[in-house]
């Protein structure tokens, strides 16, 4: 089973928007997906609970109150949404479950501080520093022509990560947490730029580069 997390100590930055979506990404394309959230404010398992029956199924794992115990022998891919301000020794445990991990970062400067620090902790992780798992960023809720945007995306250029991919601030996300589906699972004509905008990290999540 591979897994993949979606981390950042920084609050509201997308973190169970990518998980979901990522799990949705997965489950239409065939594989048997699980979806493990280890935060207690549950937005992941909440938006599961809220998933029509006729979509693909996604198994949930409250992994908050017992880890990753009841996680499914037939799964393929395990998608696990971290909780907020996880540092020092619950990081390294959280490192220890993924082999792929995924940072989102708001376009703000608050946000590209804390994400800053963040990454720096993460790439000074022994599994992470040894390669035996893979970090990439994606810059989101971006909105395109701002200054802020241009700054993080020279940031996240710079930063010694791979930057795999922008997404931009639309509804669209809203809509689908709303509904338990994912942006893939909206119409075309609604989300057809969130798919041109999704394709660099599905590609990247089903490239080699980002599995050890
Ligand atoms: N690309 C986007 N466009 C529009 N809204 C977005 C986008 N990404 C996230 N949001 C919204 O931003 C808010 C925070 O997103 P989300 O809950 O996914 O972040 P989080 O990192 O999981 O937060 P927390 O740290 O509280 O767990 C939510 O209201 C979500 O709907
Ligand atoms: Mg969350």
């Amino acid at each position: 089973m591979r897994h993949i997390m979606v981390m950042n100590a920084k609050g509201g930055c997308g973190k169970s928007t990518l998980a979901t979506n990522i799990a949705s990404y997965f489950a239409d394309a065939g594989y048997g997906v699980a979806l493990a959230d280890y935060d207690p404010q549950r937005s992941s398992i909440d938006w599961l609970e809220r998933r029509p029956s006729n979509r693909p199924a996604i198994a949930g794992l409250e992994a908050y109150k017992d880890g990753l115990r009841h996680a499914p022998r037939g799964a393929d891919i395990l998608v696990i949404d971290a909780p907020a301000r996880s540092h020092g020794k619950e990081l390294t445990d959280l490192v220890r479950h993924a082999e792929t991990i995924v940072v989102p970062v708001l376009p703000s400067t608050i946000d590209m501080q804390a994400s800053d620090r963040f990454i720096k902790e993460l790439k000074a992780v022994g599994k992470i520093d040894r390669k035996e798992a893979k970090i990439g960023v994606v810059a989101n809720r971006v909105r395109e022509y701002t200054l802020i945007f241009e700054e993080l995306d020279e940031y996240l250029t710079s930063a010694r990560v791979p930057y795999i991919a922008a997404l931009r601030e639309a509804q669209n996300y809203i809509r689908a947490y709303t509904r338990g589906l994912g942006i893939f699972e909206l119409p075309e004509y609604l989300a057809w730029p969130d798919w041109e905008q999704w394709e660099p990290l599905t590609r990247w999540l089903r490239s080699v580069r980002s599995q050890p």
